[in-house]
């Protein structure tokens, strides 16, 4: 733990990060609704967190490695001032150890200016030699310090003129940023600029709390403004004031925040994982029926378009795996899945006859805006969809559909996940002009069937919860629920998982399968059943262990997940991630791991 009380004591090592940042100004108490924030924050990274409060003249700052909840504990033996001014940050880090001196808030030389930063200044190694050159010291090598010192100086040039301040530092600066920073000189007034990491205000008429999410500041209110991309602001108490570094002004409206406290607690449940597997419940009942804003626009759009590209990384780019199937066979409308940290390869395909559809959970997430950015100078037409409202990319479609999830805390997505495919399945359901092939109301209930079987899915998680590899094989629209459910068990349980197209075993990855090798099999019975039985008898006569998921019994399988019988393929493939998750959880929670927040990942992922 390091509490600075000045720059002198200040020695830590560089890192650049993701990370969740806030500030707040107002009637209140900095430094509880920083904190406070921050656990909300949390997501967004959980290596590191810190806080700099605004007392007088001076800036008190406190950080650590560890937990949120470890510095809040730590703070709590301090004597910490109390003031209506302060900022904090949580850290995710990409560059540099994670230890005390790497985390947020950065402090300028003379300690006059606290700065929590979240993303890259790709410049700040020339910068920094720039600014040792005339005399600054820097004793860390963070990217972030650069911000500080930079606005140290300008403020001292231009002290009764933050504005102008602001400007010069952020023209200076090259990369993707979002900042907040206070200083001694600038009383309750806030400075921030936003150039590519999500930024908004929460917004009161005594108060204002810039934030990288709106669920930080939600207890407080639901009035958030969302700025621009390229922004720099300056904010007071209930006051906000925006301008483009060109001089542009520009103009600044609070919007009503369509989410409930509620919606982000855990309610009773041990984890926000668990939580949000149970809430599929509601979620994929509200996926499907609620109303689609512009779907018609979107399906004539599709329709019309030469090419159609599914964009997205890590489970939406599986969501968007399942769509190809389901537009393909609903619709008759062939698209090109594309991972977004792999768009490049792509990009020479997009022109203004191509369609990129765009789907992320956070809407934040660097590698799918790049892609879309360039899309969209190619004359592409962008359709987000996404789950957390007032993300950059909404704002950043032509047309956009909200899948309906609500608020998704834990790290790995489970309920974003079946929202996405319901509502990308509607997509392809309007543009073929069919309805939806099975009754909405029976999903949920075949939910709630689904979560009766997690006692024996935590069973069989007990049984299975030493090996050190499992396999998951599915065969056409089950191929990325496999990948899927892989993807689930490494990130919960850390445990390595492969999904597999089930067909393909046998080109190699058999050679892995030995006496007890779990392999769970997804085999609900449609067109693709008795290929993957097969493929099921050639694991089982080479000893493996098989977890069969199927709405049909067979006697090949040692462990039984029964899918309830939905009479359509659809309906099936809906519910047919609910059992790979609870798996997943199950075994997480056997092996000990951190559930809701898995180590080394992040929620939201805006860095490349
Ligand atoms: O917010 P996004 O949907 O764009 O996030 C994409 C991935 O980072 C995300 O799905 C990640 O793979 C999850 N942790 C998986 O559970």
């Amino acid at each position: 733990m390091i509490q600075l009380k000045s720059r002198e004591d200040a020695v830590w090592l560089g890192s650049r990060s993701l990370c969740g940042i806030i500030g707040f100004t107002g009637n209140g108490d900095a430094l509880g609704i920083v904190l406070r924030g921050l656990k909300r924050l949390e997501y967004r990274g959980y290596d590191s967190a810190g806080v700099a409060l605004l007392a007088g003249e001076r800036i008190w700052v406190a950080k650590r490695a560890g937990s949120v909840d470890e510095l809040i504990r730590t703070v709590g033996e301090l004597n910490a001032p109390r003031t209506g001014v302060g900022i904090g940050h949580t850290r995710w880090a990409t560059h540099g150890g994670v230890s005390d001196r790497n985390a947020h808030p950065h402090l300028s030389c003379h300690g006059e200016v606290a700065v929590v930063h979240n993303g890259i200044i790709e410049n700040y190694e020339a910068l920094r030699s720039e600014l040792e050159s005339r005399g600054h010291t820097f004793t860390s090598d963070t990217d972030t310090e650069v911000i500080a010192h930079l606005l140290e100086e300008e403020l001292s040039k231009h002290g009764s003129d933050p504005k102008e301040a602001l400007t010069r530092v952020v023209t200076t600066l090259k990369g993707s940023f979002a900042f907040i920073a206070i200083g001694s000189a600038l009383g309750s007034r806030i400075l921030a600029a936003r150039h590519g990491p999500p930024l908004v205000v929460g917004y009161r008429r005594d108060a204002c709390i810039p934030s990288s999410d709106v669920l930080s500041f939600l207890e407080l209110t639901d009035d958030a403004i969302f700025l621009e991309n390229e922004s720099c602001v300056v904010i007071g108490p209930g006051n906000v004031e925006a301008w483009l570094v060109s001089g542009e002004r520009l103009e600044l409206k609070p919007v009503k925040v369509a989410i409930e406290v509620a919606d982000i607690e855990k309610r009773g449940y041990v984890h926000h994982t668990l939580k949000e597997i149970h809430d599929q419940r509601a979620t994929l009942l509200r996926s499907l029926t609620a109303e689609l804003g512009p779907i018609d626009e979107i399906a004539k759009a599709i329709r019309s378009a030469k090419k159609v590209f599914l964009v997205a990384a890590g489970t939406s780019y599986h969501a968007c795996l399942i769509a190809k199937y389901v537009f393909a066979e609903i619709a008759g409308i062939d698209t090109t899945p594309v991972l977004a940290s792999e768009y490049s390869l792509h990009s020479r395909w997009v022109d203004n006859s191509s369609v990129v559809l765009a789907v992320s959970q956070s809407g934040e997430t660097a590698d799918v805006l790049d892609a879309v950015r360039d899309a969209k100078s190619r004359g592409a037409s962008i359709i987000g969809i996404v789950n957390m409202p007032g993300s950059s990319l909404e704002r950043f479609s032509d047309l956009h559909l909200n899948v309906s999830a609500g608020p998704e805390i834990g790290v790995a997505a489970t309920k974003s996940f079946t929202s996405q495919v319901a509502t990308l399945l509607r997509v392809a359901l309007r543009l073929s002009g069919s309805p939806i092939p099975f009754d909405p109301q029976r999903v949920a209930e075949a939910v709630e069937e689904v979560l009766e079987l997690e006692q024996s899915i935590a069973e069989i998680a007990r049984e299975l919860r030493d090996f050190k590899d499992l396999y998951v094989i599915g065969r056409g629209i089950h191929y990325p629920l496999a990948l899927e459910g892989a993807l689930k068990v490494k990130e919960l349980a850390y445990v390595h998982a492969e999904g597999l197209a089930a067909g393909e075993l046998k080109h190699g990855t058999l050679a892995l399968i030995e006496k007890g090798t779990p392999v769970v099999v997804l085999n609900p019975h449609d067109e693709t059943y008795h290929d993957t039985l097969s493929n099921c008898m050639e694991v089982k006569a080479r000893g493996a262990r098989v977890i069969g998921i199927s709405d049909e019994h067979h006697r090949s399988y040692d462990y039984f997940i029964r899918l309830p019988r939905m009479g359509s393929k659809y309906a099936t493939v809906l519910l047919e991630a609910l059992p790979l998750q609870l798996l997943a959880y199950y075994l997480a929670l056997e092996r000990g791991a951190e559930i809701d927040r898995p180590k080394n990942l992040a929620k939201s992922v805006t860095v490349k």
